[in-house]
């Protein structure tokens, strides 16, 4: 599972550099979150104030990044990225807020990710630019304070959930929940970024494609480029159907954009379990993948395409999942299916 892997890989990062658009008129879909975005920043810079803290969430791949850069850009700010792990002290986070520079862009990926104690540091941060530090241990300990210049923070997370409430509570910009692509935007990507990469692809090879993206378009891109290298070996300028259908064979992702690991836990939730319900650490058990993998990356999708369900009693195989790999629904489990 790396290509179809919403997750970001090491490889993705010159691609998007180079894909990524600059403005909001080259970003593709989410027309609702954009469409707050450009009221946000226009009332701010009419009151030439730093735009309020935002949080963006929802599964990875969708463009939280991509839309914290575009704000930098439009407000011609600064922008500095880190993320929840990467912030493991409080001295990390001291020392990032105190070398902000007034209407700087904090973006913070993986919020989720963030510890407790650097949470609590930040609600005051966020609320009243102020930064409490305690200096010492012991009886000598004294705290003190430390005015922050004004900034915005952008958080990014894919599990809103795990998010504390009181800092889900500071986002006063507002929350905005990235959107699955439609079919149509997701081919307008593609066609977007070969022309980028400076390749010509036919229509159906766009659509072969965007069937396969998982309606996400880092995947999008990331198929796209392994088409292009075929069509390079095949000493091809020109990504014609033929071409992505045989690099799109190659890689093992059917027209559903199923990868193997994929087809495998719907198999193993099948044939195992004659389709569930079966709890997630029973699954992840007899996969041998993670919990934490399969409730993050593969069953998102799953989900989207209606092949699994998470019920309370477990994770359940609809009659679409058997349909798609062809397994016939045994009568008990037809009973328990949607
Ligand atoms: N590349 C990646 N995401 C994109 C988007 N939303 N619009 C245009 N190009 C993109």
């Amino acid at each position: 599972m790396a290509l179809t892997n919403p997750k970001i890989q090491k490889e993705d990062n010159s691609l998007d550099q180079t894909l990524r658009p600059q403005s909001f008129q080259e970003y593709i879909g989410q027309e609702n979150v954009k469409n707050n975005l450009k009221i946000l920043i226009q009332a701010a810079q009419e009151r030439s104030e730093p735009i309020e803290h935002i949080l963006f969430y929802g599964p990875p791949g969708l463009g939280k990044t991509t839309l914290a850069h575009l704000i930098a850009r439009e407000l011609r700010a600064q922008i500095k990225v880190t993320s929840g792990p990467a912030i493991e002290r409080v001295g990390d986070l001291a020392s990032i807020l105190t070398n902000l520079s007034p209407g700087d862009i904090l973006f913070i990926d993986e919020a989720h990710r963030l510890n407790k104690l650097i949470e609590e540091i930040l609600y005051p941060a966020l609320e009243s630019r102020s930064l409490d530090i305690v200096i010492g241990k012991g009886p000598s300990a004294r705290t003190i304070q430390l005015e922050l210049p004004p900034f915005t923070l952008i958080a990014a997370t894919t599990r809103i959930a795990l998010l504390s409430s009181p800092l889900r509570s500071r986002f006063s910009g507002g929350t905005y929940r990235l959107e699955y692509y439609s079919f149509a935007e997701i081919e307008s990507i593609i066609e977007r970024s070969a022309k980028l990469l400076g390749i010509e692809i036919e229509k159906e090879a766009v659509g072969e494609i965007a069937k396969r993206s998982r309606f996400t378009p880092r995947v999008s891109n990331r198929l796209l480029k392994r088409c292009r290298d075929f069509a390079q070996v095949e000493k091809s300028d020109r990504i014609t159907a033929q071409f992505a259908l045989q690099a799109l064979d190659l890689m093992r992702i059917d027209p559903m954009g199923l990868e193997s690991t994929d087809r495998m836990i719907l198999n193993t939730l099948i044939s195992k379990f004659g389709g569930g319900p079966v709890g997630l650490s029973t699954l992840a058990a007899a996969t041998s993948e993670e919990r934490e993998t399969i409730e993050e990356v593969y069953e998102p999708y799953l989900m989207q395409l209606g092949f699994l369900e998470r019920t309370s009693r477990g994770r359940l195989a609809t009659n679409k999942a058997f349909e798609h790999l062809k397994h016939k629904a045994p009568v008990e489990a037809q009973s328990k299916l949607v």
